[in-house]
């Protein structure tokens, strides 16, 4: 699945450093949350800088590094209390059996103790140690405190430990960690997206990508489509947190993350699975495919042998998948697209009306800079009369804003219904 790593762009992450042996594993831990998106800012112990040194983590985080607690320097950079709120999440890896005692007891004595006090953002502990300090009663009892005081543990793995024991003890492998958080923010934005995002709620099934129409077993017809605009789209309705079923003709594209894609290859397929999702339950259908108006008649059954100069194969048409649709008792909330190269307004108000959609959206494919295969794409936006809503021009940019864009005229489409056919 394909990450929109973008999301964690404005999400703040304290990496705490505590004195251990798997601080080393800590420089990686940055490098994956960086990948992943996420502002990181490392602050360390005095224990941590005995096996490495705050300047890897600069140059890895990007930051300065805070080591100090009453650094009149380090203080008017960015202060304790000030660090604690720019945290949305505080994450110390390794955690030392001293850093947890500490936290326990409610100390106050170095930088980091005075971070857990003086932060409201969950804190995570992922606490490394030889196993018989890890199996020790006082540690335990710490840790059960943390644990009562909402503080969550990434439990140590077992293993050979650096010490020459073998036991409980070790800190979980940098990627790991880094995809628990990720998960962990992606979990929340996901909660926070389907209780308020503009599509909160609705489910809906969007067609991309070209159909392919069989000849014979080893050929057949389709075209250019690369199904960029329907799964961009896909991803824009689930971060607006919808339910999206993504019917996806032949393309060498990732599922955008959270959605639920069906491949099919033949409009007649893609059909079936239209109607199959509508009575699952649909609320909104946004058709982007370019599905062939043609299939072949008879797909012959063996692969058609070379012979004459000429070949004749005879065509019919395919069901207009988007019109069907919207022509069911139950319908949908239908967004049809339409790419023309001339008359596009005029082209485009008839399709909205023949294929009784709600909205359709036109893209000028005479223009070279946008379209297919492109990364970018301009649109104009056509609402259906009941709606009572201006036409929309959407400027060049790139699919996902266009996308979002989309999912912002629905959502005002749906708001604004006076008088639903
Ligand atoms: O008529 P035209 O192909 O220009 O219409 C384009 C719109 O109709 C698109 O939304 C496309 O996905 C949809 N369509 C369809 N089934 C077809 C042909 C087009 O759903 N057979």
């Amino acid at each position: 699945m394909s990450f929109d790593l973008s999301v964690f762009a404005n999400k703040n992450i304290i990496l705490a450093v505590t004195g251990g042996i798997a601080a080393y594993k800590s420089a990686i831990l940055v490098r994956r949350l960086k990948d992943y998106g996420f502002n990181v800012r490392v602050v360390m112990t005095k224990g941590a800088q005995a096996f490495i040194t705050p300047l890897t983590f600069q140059a890895l985080s990007g930051n300065p590094v805070h080591t100090e607690l009453l650094d009149t320097e380090a203080e008017a950079g960015m202060g304790h209390i000030e660090l604690a709120r720019w945290a949305d999440l505080i994450l110390v890896a390794p955690a030392s059996c001293d850093s947890l005692a500490k936290f326990a007891a409610g100390l106050a004595d170095d930088l980091l103790s005075t971070l857990y006090l003086a932060t409201k953002a969950p804190v995570w502990v992922a606490p490394a140690m030889n196993q018989q300090m890890w199996a020790a009663k006082a540690t335990q009892r710490n840790l059960n405190t943390l644990v009562e005081d909402g503080v969550h543990v990434i439990m140590p793995a077992a293993g050979a430990q650096a010490c020459g024991d073998v036991g409980l003890g070790r800190m979980p492998e940098p990627e790991e960690i880094a995809e628990q958080v990720k998960d962990y923010f992606h979990k929340a934005q996901r909660a926070l997206a389907e209780k308020f995002g503009l599509l909160a709620g609705k489910k809906v099934t969007i067609t991309a990508g070209p159909t392919r129409e069989a000849i014979d077993p080893v050929r057949y017809i389709s075209n250019h489509s690369t199904g960029k605009m329907g799964f961009a789209i896909a991803a824009a309705c689930y971060a607006a947190g919808a339910k999206v079923t993504l019917l996806a003709g032949p393309v060498s594209l990732d599922t955008p993350n959270g959605v639920r894609r069906i491949n099919v290859s033949s409009a007649m397929k893609m059909l079936d699975e239209s109607l199959h999702q509508l009575e699952e339950g649909c609320d909104i259908f946004i058709a982007t495919a370019a599905v062939a108006d043609y299939r072949v008649a008879e797909v012959a059954e063996h692969k058609i042998k070379k012979a004459g100069d000429e070949l004749n194969v005879a065509l019919v048409k395919n069901p207009d998948i988007v019109a069907t649709i919207a022509q069911q008792s139950k319908r949908p909330f239908m967004v049809g697209f339409a790419a023309e190269t001339r008359n596009v307004e005029e082209y485009a108000a008839g399709k909205l009306v023949a294929k009784k959609l709600d909205m359709i959206a036109c893209n000028d494919v005479s223009r070279k800079d946008i379209g297919f295969a492109s990364d970018e794409n301009a649109m104009t936006v056509f609402f259906a009369e009941q709606y009572q809503m201006e036409k929309r021009d959407l400027e060049k940019a790139s699919k996902q804003e266009i996308a979002q864009q989309l999912v912002e005229a629905v959502h005002d489409a749906l708001h604004n219904e006076i008088d639903p056919v």
